[in-house]
């Protein structure tokens, strides 16, 4: 699956969010993140980062980035700090709206200038 990296903590630029033809986008408070069982890998938000951050995740090695990849499917499989449960697949980010919180990695990322 794609999935967001770190150049975009802090930056959020959001021309993702318009692009996705599912709505699998979701933000957080640093940074936004792709729900890994909603994404249909059309790849259209890749083309729009100003910043690429997304990748594919079998398009790259590098371990911090990996390590991000991983932790974009943390934001939904497990529950977030101040959450009882998981977000899951709720079907879209229209649904939810910005959550305001991040994975435990992100809140903690050294702040992107
Ligand atoms: Fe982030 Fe790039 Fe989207 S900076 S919000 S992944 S357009
Ligand atoms: Fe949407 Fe990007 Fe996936 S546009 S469907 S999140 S590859």
């Amino acid at each position: 699956p794609y999935f967001i990296g770190p150049e975009c903590i802090d930056y959020m630029d959001k021309s993702c969010l318009e692009e996705c033809p599912v709505d699998c986008i979701y933000e957080g408070k640093r940074k936004l993140y792709i729900n890994p069982v909603e994404c249909i890998d059309c790849g259209a938000c890749e083309a729009v980062c100003p910043v690429a951050a997304i990748t594919l995740e079998g398009d790259t090695d590098d371990p911090a980035r990996l390590r991000l990849g991983e932790d974009n499917a943390r934001f939904f499989d497990t529950p977030l700090p101040g959450r009882d449960t998981a977000i899951g697949a709720p079907g879209g980010a229209a649904i939810t709206g910005p959550l305001g919180v991040d994975t435990p990695l992100v809140a903690g990322h050294p702040a992107n200038d």
